[in-house]
């Protein structure tokens, strides 16, 4: 008799550690005897992992659930049944919620329970009552994880997210993630390190360490830097990059290895917020501008090719026309290679979002047109300094067209280049003949050295 396995479909919304969250629950699911869908229609479950960083990133997850009523009816109409879920950090926050404002969400868990779905599915199909899983649990997730799965490690491209740190206690005044993700945890490096060998032993070639603070890493014992020392020594990993970084946590080991060690990208993810003193500290950043500028300089000391990265906030209360200036200095002087600017959304339960004065939504959104504007002009200032330097290239899947392969620069550029397949995987010289919106293009030069 064959049985048909069962169907689950995965949409993920906002940070790379939601990515690596619904990675891991593929991996349980499949282990479950469950196949990937890449539409929900007649999915047996469907999860949307979910972000609540910014009002517009939790609304859409409540326009999708709208949508699952019809196909959980077409489901049934076809004898079957399927399951909603609702996983990540609007879980958190909303919980219950969830369930009242949508009756078609059969289960909800947060980021921090996400290790226990098998056990979850089941009880939802035994009782057939709707489940919420919305603890900080006293078990370690990971040793869970890793117990589920055994050595199992499915599908990894070339390039895979690794979690090293959860959580943040810096508790800056307009975020949610202290309250989501909860207080600040740091992997034991051990864990970390048999993860990393599996995934080099599954084709992985450059890790990206996460976490929401993840230079505030210090399991027993070990900074960040020591952490990427060690995995440095996995001699299948190529590249190794961390991300997201607080400047107060930018220490002088870390900004040491970005000089001594080859495997570490020359890619740094700083978010500054804002330009201003008087916001930073409304903020509650835990830093101003001097020192902010200082760890730039630090860093480009070490390596005077480093990209930077950061994340603009426009608009948060009490912002003046004077505050927006300074932030637009401040990017003039920096110089980034990419940036990402939101426009500040009042979160429920954080201190910013009970300030008075909150800027009206045109100023913000001429505000964000200005600062889109400079950032995407250094961004392709940036790009076009590429043209006619041969950059080192982890080349990670082919590309769209015809024989070209995809891969990424030092600088976390995409880059296109005529290759074969076979060369997934390795780190080639390519030159940069031109430029795209976003993507640079080339030709690979000399064979892996
Ligand atoms: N409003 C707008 N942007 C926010 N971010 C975090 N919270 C908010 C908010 N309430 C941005 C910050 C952070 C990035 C992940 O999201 O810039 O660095
Ligand atoms: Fe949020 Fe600030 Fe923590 Fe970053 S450092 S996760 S912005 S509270």
């Amino acid at each position: 008799m064959t049985v048909t396995p069962k169907s689950v479909y995965v949409k993920t919304y906002g940070c790379q550690m939601n990515v690596y969250d619904s990675e891991r629950m593929r991996d349980t699911l499949k282990a479950m005897g469950y196949v990937e869908t890449p539409v929900p229609d007649l999915a047996d479950l469907v999860i949307f992992n979910t972000c609540h960083i910014r009002e517009h990133a939790a609304e859409k997850v409540y326009s999708e659930l709208g949508r699952m009523k019809r196909l959980k009816k077409e489901k049934q109409e076809s004898g079957g049944e399927m399951l909603v879920a609702v996983a990540g950090c609007v879980a958190q926050a909303e919980g219950a919620e969830i369930i009242r404002r949508a009756k078609t969400v059969d289960l909800v868990f947060g980021p921090q329970t996400y290790h226990r779905l098998p056990d979850l599915i089941a009880r939802r199909l035994k009782t057939g009552d709707a489940i919420i899983e919305t603890e900080f649990p006293a078990e370690d997730k990971f040793e869970a994880l890793e117990q589920q799965n055994g050595h199992r490690v499915l599908n990894r491209n070339v390039s895979a997210f690794l979690t090293v740190q959860e959580g943040c206690d810096k508790f800056c005044s307009f975020c949610v993630v202290p309250y989501t993700r909860g207080a600040e945890f740091s992997r034991p490096p051990s864990q970390i390190e048999r993860e990393a060998r599996r995934l080099a032993d599954a084709g992985v070639r450059e890790i990206t360490l996460l976490g929401q603070n993840v230079n505030a890493y210090h399991g027993e014992g070990l900074s960040l830097a020591g952490l990427i020392a060690k995995l440095s020594h996995i001699s299948g990993i190529k590249r190794l990059r961390y991300t997201t970084s607080h400047p107060r946590d930018m220490d002088e080991a870390l900004i040491e290895a970005h000089a001594s060690n080859p495997k570490l990208m020359p890619f740094l993810h700083l978010p500054v917020q804002s330009g201003s003193d008087r916001i930073l500290k409304a903020m509650n950043r835990g830093h101003g501008i001097d020192y902010y500028l200082e760890t730039v300089s630090k860093v480009r000391g070490a390596r005077p090719d480093m990209a930077l990265s950061g994340d603009f906030i426009v608009g948060f209360p009490g912002e003046t026309d004077t505050d927006f200036e300074d932030t637009l200095t401040l990017i003039e002087a920096v110089g980034y290679a990419s940036a990402y600017c939101f426009k500040y959304s009042p979160r429920p339960g954080t201190p910013a979002a009970e300030d008075p004065d909150q800027v009206p939504d045109e100023i913000v959104a001429a505000r964000l047109a200005r600062i889109q504007t400079l950032i995407h002009a250094q961004q392709t200032a940036f790009n076009r300094s590429c043209v006619g330097r041969t950059l080192p290239v982890l080349l990670e899947k082919p590309g769209r067209e015809q024989s070209q392969l995809m891969g990424r620069s030092p600088y976390l550029q995409p880059v296109h280049a005529i290759g074969q397949k076979a060369q997934i995987g390795a780190v080639l010289e390519v030159r940069i003949d031109s430029v795209g919106t976003n993507s640079l293009s080339g030709h690979i030069e000399l064979v892996e050295a």
